[in-house]
């Protein structure tokens, strides 16, 4: 059965960026968070991406307006919000506000509709667990900036089933985004090789082999990446790459993953990257 309405859990960077792409593939998304503020700054966030897309001349104003009515921003979590064919769920990560969302999710969407998790660190197996319909979850992991990255990851759990996976790659073909099938491991496939690579690049800093600026070089002009590590990690979030480190440390109880010391240094300080005003880099003033 296609997928022709969605519901987006947390309207943050990653939600607000997917219910971005679900509506510009003129599919009608609703996007939830806890508080109107969030929700407000969501939709505020995707308005503004939209209207730089505008203002390069890639959408004409008409068709950002259609986009931007297709997405309805809500609180409440009632049947009429919860009546979808599927649900991406980029809330914190943080198990046990999954286990509620999931839980809530279960018992107010209708029996087909699809409840997949954007977690970038947590076993969908386990998510899976918190329903009654494990044949009907599954893992769709964007990637940041979620507009601009063409990779979804999907990630079947023990029990999804193969309608499943079908119906959720279809739709990631018409997002204009390419799936890669990985199973349900540590840090999936993208973070087991990038997360250890900015962790690598923070021990390097804090051994003193290069400044934060020559790291970034190096990546940039040595390998062609479109941005170093540390500026990238300050993108994704400092605690959000400790977390997944940690996950990767504890999911295969390997040290080669040990989270670098001064990466808890920076996460200890509120030191966040781009969202805290200070990272690797400083933002406040940009
Ligand atoms: N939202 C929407 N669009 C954005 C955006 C955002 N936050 N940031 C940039 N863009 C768009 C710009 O509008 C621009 O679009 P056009 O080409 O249509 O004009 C395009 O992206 C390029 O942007 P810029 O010219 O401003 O800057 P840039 O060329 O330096 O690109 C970047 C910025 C896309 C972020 C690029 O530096 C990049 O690809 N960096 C690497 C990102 C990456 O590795 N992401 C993966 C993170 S890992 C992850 O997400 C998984 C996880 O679980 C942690």
């Amino acid at each position: 059965m296609p997928i022709n309405r969605v519901l987006v859990i947390g309207a943050g960077q990653m939600g607000s960026g997917i219910a971005q792409v679900v509506a510009q593939a003129g599919i009608p998304v609703v996007l939830r968070d806890v508080e109107d503020g969030l929700v407000k700054k969501g939709l505020a966030g995707i308005e503004k991406a939209l209207g730089r897309n505008v203002d390069k001349g890639k959408m004409t104003a008409d068709e950002k307006a259609a986009v931007l009515s297709r997405i309805t921003g809500v609180v409440a979590l009632d049947a009429e919000v919860a009546a979808v064919d599927l649900v991406i769920e980029a809330a914190s990560e943080n198990p046990a506000i999954k286990k509620e969302i999931f839980t809530a999710l279960d018992a107010v969407c209708p029996e087909h509709t699809i409840l997949s998790s954007n977690t970038s660190s947590l076993p969908i197996t386990a998510l899976a667990a918190f329903t009654g319909r494990p044949a009907q979850f599954i893992g769709m992991h964007f990637f940041n900036p979620a507009p601009v990255m063409k990779l979804v990851e999907v990630i079947n759990g023990l029990a999804t089933s193969p309608q499943t996976f079908a119906a959720v790659d279809e739709l990631v073909t018409r997002l204009g985004k390419t799936t890669v099938k990985v199973s349900d491991a540590s840090g999936f496939c993208g973070n087991r090789i990038m997360i250890p690579m900015i962790n690598e690049a923070v021990y390097a800093l804090s051994e003193g082999v290069a400044s934060v600026e020559d790291i970034d070089n190096v990546a940039k002009l040595g390998f062609n990446h479109p941005m170093g590590p540390l500026a990238l990690s300050d993108l994704i979030g400092n605690d959000t790459v400790l977390a997944i480190m940690n996950t990767l440390h504890e999911g295969f109880g390997d040290p080669k993953y040990r989270p670098c010391p001064l990466l808890k240094k920076y996460v200890a300080a509120g030191w966040l990257g781009r969202k805290s005003g200070k990272g690797f880099y400083d933002y406040a003033a940009k």
